[in-house]
């Protein structure tokens, strides 16, 4: 095929891409998105988005079609807590700190005479190769640089890798400026949220909000491995994770009505105290009651259906199975799981064991047997994701 009219096949498919990017409202789906995009454009292996924090790029994303083939725990690579200075001993470090793609054909033939070399790390423990390599400075409209994105074994029809060309460099260019504005704003809607939460539910300076991310990040993976099961739609199934973090760690942004007294009381609630903590559930639909948004409706599901049980003796209204909304269910597993294995000022943590051993026993009474088995298999993802948000 002419390679100009190709090519303008695929500036109208990026601009059109860059459009949808701006109505993802959820960071991790937004990161998704971009490198499954980027990677389609360069028929690419893989990729990895590093995002600035401070002196330090964090492995903020990562995809890898190989592994994840072999691998059904793959996702908990996106967990990894891994980290790179800014400075010009990495390759993602070098490009982040000068602003200078670097396009790679083999980076274990790297000459030794160059500031950076390649870290084996993630080849050795998931038993991959990494060979060509892409990376790009993501930059947002006023030239700051907010991360990298790496793009990894460019292929050729035949599957074997090949060296990432020109063109490659300059779609992938073009399309991580587009991406950055969209991660800008996904990151200040984050700040957002949490700084709402802290306000809401916590009242406390000095909570981190990692309750809420692992909430958020429990329920989109417990969703993930049961609509997969299930045999949902793909792009349903990204539409509602990009929605489902956000709206989960909202789950208790009811506890807003609550007093103090009640909310932080070091013992046991009393019933009459129980009974008002209860309505937390009740104020929290409120909150969403004009419903403008997806988000508006899916979060008003969860606030007010997160504690509902499977046999019907939950509450506000005691509804059995699937009378609870999805998300409510899948909030339900994400919350308690948190609460047992968490210190919180009414009860110590109590030991994995017996968490464990209360989700199984809980299967059909407390929870979705089906989402408890969904659960269950995703197990190491629980624990990187607990690893990652650590008080
Ligand atoms: P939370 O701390 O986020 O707890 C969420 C849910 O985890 C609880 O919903 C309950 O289903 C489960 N959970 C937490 N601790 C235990 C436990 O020791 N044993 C068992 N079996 N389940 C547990 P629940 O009970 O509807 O409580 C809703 C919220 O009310 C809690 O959210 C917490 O903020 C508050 N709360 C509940 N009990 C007490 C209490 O005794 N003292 C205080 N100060 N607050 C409480
Ligand atoms: C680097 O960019 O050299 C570090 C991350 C990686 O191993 O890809
Ligand atoms: C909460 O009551 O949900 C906050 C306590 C915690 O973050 O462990
Ligand atoms: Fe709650
Ligand atoms: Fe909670």
């Amino acid at each position: 095929m002419n390679n100009d009219i190709a090519n303008i096949d695929k500036v109208t498919e990026l601009l059109s891409i860059t459009e949808k990017l701006n109505h993802i409202k959820d960071l991790d789906s937004l990161l998704d998105n971009i490198l499954f995009n980027a990677r389609l454009f360069t028929n690419a292996d893989a990729g990895s988005i590093y995002l600035k924090d401070g002196e330090n790029l964090i492995f903020s994303y990562t995809q890898n079609e190989t592994v994840a083939k072999r691998d059904k725990s793959h996702n908990r690579m996106i967990y990894s807590s891994f980290k790179v200075p800014m400075n010009t001993s990495s390759i993602a470090g070098y490009v982040g700190s000068t602003g200078e793609p670097l396009n790679i054909d083999d980076v274990y033939e790297i000459d030794t005479s160059l500031p950076y070399q390649f870290n084996k790390k993630f080849d050795v423990i998931s038993d991959y190769r990494t060979k060509s390599v892409l990376t790009i400075p993501l930059r947002t409209s006023r030239q700051e640089i907010i991360g990298v994105m790496q793009i990894i074994n460019a292929k050729d029809k035949d599957e074997q890798v090949i060296p990432f060309d020109e063109n490659d460099k300059l779609f992938v260019s073009f399309f991580a400026n587009n991406a950055s504005i969209a991660i800008e704003r996904a990151k200040m809607t984050r700040e957002i949220i949490l700084r709402m939460i802290r306000m809401a539910e916590l009242r406390d300076p000095k909570e981190t909000g990692h309750h809420v991310n692992r909430v958020g990040t429990y329920a989109i993976e417990i969703y993930q491995h049961y609509a997969e099961k299930k045999g949902f739609d793909k792009n349903e199934i990204k539409k509602y994770k990009d929605i489902l973090r956000i709206a989960a760690m909202l789950h208790d942004v009811g506890k807003v009505a609550i007093s103090d007294t009640i909310l932080k009381k070091p013992g046991k609630l009393t019933d009459e105290e129980y009974n008002v903590m209860k309505t937390h559930t009740l104020s929290g639909e409120q909150l969403f009651d004009d419903k403008v948004s997806e988000l508006d409706v899916i979060s008003s599901e969860i606030a007010i259906s997160h504690h509902e049980k499977w046999d019907g003796t939950g509450y506000p209204k005691g509804l059995k199975g699937e009378e609870t909304s999805l998300g409510g269910r899948i909030v339900a597993i994400a919350d308690v799981f948190d609460a047992l294995i968490s210190t919180r000022v009414y009860k110590d943590a109590w030991t994995e064991e017996d968490v464990l051993l209360y989700m199984k026993e809980q299967a059909g009474k407390q929870f979705d047997p089906e989402l408890i088995d969904s659960f269950f298999s995703i197990l190491d993802v629980i624990n990187a994701i607990r690893n990652k948000y650590r008080e």
